[in-house]
């Protein structure tokens, strides 16, 4: 790994986001890591020696008050904040008719792909030469989740407008999309065994992914030696995106 390089990591508080972080971290970069919930961000920053700056990715505004705390030359942006709203806001089911619904169905997209873009927009003069710009989707970009699916596979078309854009500075864009990743706050506790059975069966390799895995593929896009991929999108789910 290139190192002393600044890398911003978002949502880097929690699971795939926080082992991104501190993976970086261990290798000597300097990393900014962000989220909402300010005590689960400080304390991960300071186990992972990372910096941590509060604010929510999906709101114009608080992306806008956060960059000043936000580093002024960024060599690594990591867009990794989302995650399934549903499972934690409901899917409009109980909210009132076809307003509720919409409501949610905005949600996820406010959580994954407006985020995404908003904190790349606003960081965009400050992205150095050679930059990275990884972005976590989802296997359920190809597999189906209702909002947060379609969420996912928005990032996967924003992400190649963002791969032309900056190419000619030399900065890559691309997209991660695991399968199911362990060791999350993703499910809130709402995967049952026999839904999680189903999802590894799923897989080649007839295990759930990592945080760990996610990491080793984040790595090498930031890597130097990655220069000559970009636009892409690295399934990370153990072979079970092909079906079987
Ligand atoms: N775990 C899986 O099986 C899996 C599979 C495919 C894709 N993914 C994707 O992987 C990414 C990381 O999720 P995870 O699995 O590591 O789950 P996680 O532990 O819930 O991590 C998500 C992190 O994002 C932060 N976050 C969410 N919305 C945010 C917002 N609007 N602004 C700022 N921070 C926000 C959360 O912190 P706060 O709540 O404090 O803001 C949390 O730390 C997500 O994009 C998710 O969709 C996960």
């Amino acid at each position: 790994m290139a190192n002393n390089r600044e890398i911003v990591v978002t949502g880097g508080g929690t699971g795939i986001g926080y082992a991104v972080a501190s993976a970086f971290a261990q290798a000597g970069e300097r990393v900014t890591i962000t989220g909402r919930r300010e005590k689960v961000l400080t304390e991960a920053a300071t186990l992972a020696g990372a910096r941590p700056v509060v604010f929510d990715a999906a709101d114009p505004a608080a992306v806008e008050a956060a960059l000043e705390e936000l580093p002024g030359g960024v060599d690594v942006l990591v867009n990794n904040a989302g995650g399934n709203t549903d499972l934690l806001d409901g899917d409009g089911d109980g909210e009132e008719g076809l307003a509720g619904f919409a409501a949610a169905f905005e949600r996820n997209l406010r959580s994954n792909v407006v985020s995404a873009a908003l904190v790349t927009h606003a960081l965009r003069d400050r992205l150095a030469e050679g930059a990275r710009i990884i972005t976590i989707g989802s296997i359920a970009a190809h597999t189906g989740a209702g909002s947060y699916g379609a969420a996912k596979a928005a990032v996967e078309g924003w992400n190649v407008s963002v791969a032309r854009e900056f190419g000619s500075r030399g900065i890559t864009a691309n997209v991660v999309a695991p399968g199911l990743i362990g060791e999350t706050e993703f499910f809130h506790g709402k995967l049952s065994d026999r839904r999680r059975d189903r999802l590894i069966g799923n897989t080649m390799n007839q295990r759930a992914g990592t945080p760990d895995d996610v990491v080793a593929v984040v790595t090498f896009l930031a890597s130097p030696a990655a220069g000559h991929v970009t636009g892409q999108v690295v399934h990370v789910n153990g072979g079970a995106y092909l079906g079987n």
